[in-house]
């Protein structure tokens, strides 16, 4: 029943709205032939997926969560995309693929965990030379963040930032509306109404300062 009750949720059906800001940032790159790119943190592969469908890469998306990851290997058999998106199960802490492993490396909402600058410092090694790093990420301290790029090693193409309400626009009203729903339809199951608790607390908590919370997608190209 918990189960049940998150796949209706469908968290992900409202997380595609911001596929086309995925899309905007890979249009700031490049045009590259099969470019080898590796998603940290990837989740259940929203973005993932509309990288593939963006270039004719081959795409690995790396997640520590197995559930997330085979969620995202149904959704790479359902597009028919398995000879060229793998999902695979690592720590954004301890990579151990080859220096120079990947032409893009795409971080959407997980460079946080290790911290911009260490992500940026020790993703590097695993960037071609005149690779790309894509980082979506929170807009707290982003003068220090811009300052932090050429610091790193990285020239920045381009940033941008989300409209100042899309999030709560785009995903946290709506999360608030499908949850009322499901609070409606399961109001006799309180054991899985529990599993919804978190996500409550997230819309409630951008609900009382919708605009507080922006994000900024970074554009970057190794330099040295
Ligand atoms: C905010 S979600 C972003 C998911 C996806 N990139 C997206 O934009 O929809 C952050 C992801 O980081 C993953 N994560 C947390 N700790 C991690 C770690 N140590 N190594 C790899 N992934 C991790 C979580 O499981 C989660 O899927």
């Amino acid at each position: 029943m918990s189960e049940d009750i998150l796949f209706e949720l469908n968290i992900d059906h409202i997380r595609k709205v911001f596929n086309k800001y995925t899309k905007k940032a890979f249009q700031a790159l490049p045009n590259m032939e099969k470019p080898r790119i590796l998603d940290i943190g990837c989740g259940s592969g929203v973005p993932t997926i509309q990288l593939a469908k963006l270039c004719d890469g081959e795409i690995i998306g790396m997640d520590n969560d197995q559930s997330l990851l085979d969620e995202l290997d149904r959704k790479i058999k359902d597009e028919g995309l398995s000879d060229r998106v793998k999902a695979i199960k690592g720590s954004l802490f301890e990579m151990d693929f080859p220096n120079e492993s990947f032409d893009i490396i795409w971080a959407e909402g997980s460079i946080a965990l290790i911290g911009f600058k260490k992500g940026l410092k020790e993703w590097k090694r695993l960037l071609k030379p005149k690779g790309f790093l894509v980082v979506h990420d929170d807009n707290k301290r982003l003068p220090n963040k811009l300052k932090t790029i050429p610091n790193c090693g990285y020239s920045l193409i381009k940033y941008f930032s989300l409209p100042d309400d899309a999030w709560w626009m785009d995903y946290y009203q709506p999360l608030g509306v499908r949850l009322d729903e499901l609070r409606k339809k399961y109001k006799e199951k309180p054991k899985a109404l529990k599993n919804l608790d978190i996500y409550q607390k997230e819309v409630n908590m951008v609900k009382k300062n919708p605009k507080a919370f922006g994000s900024v997608y970074f554009i970057m190209q190794k330099e040295k």
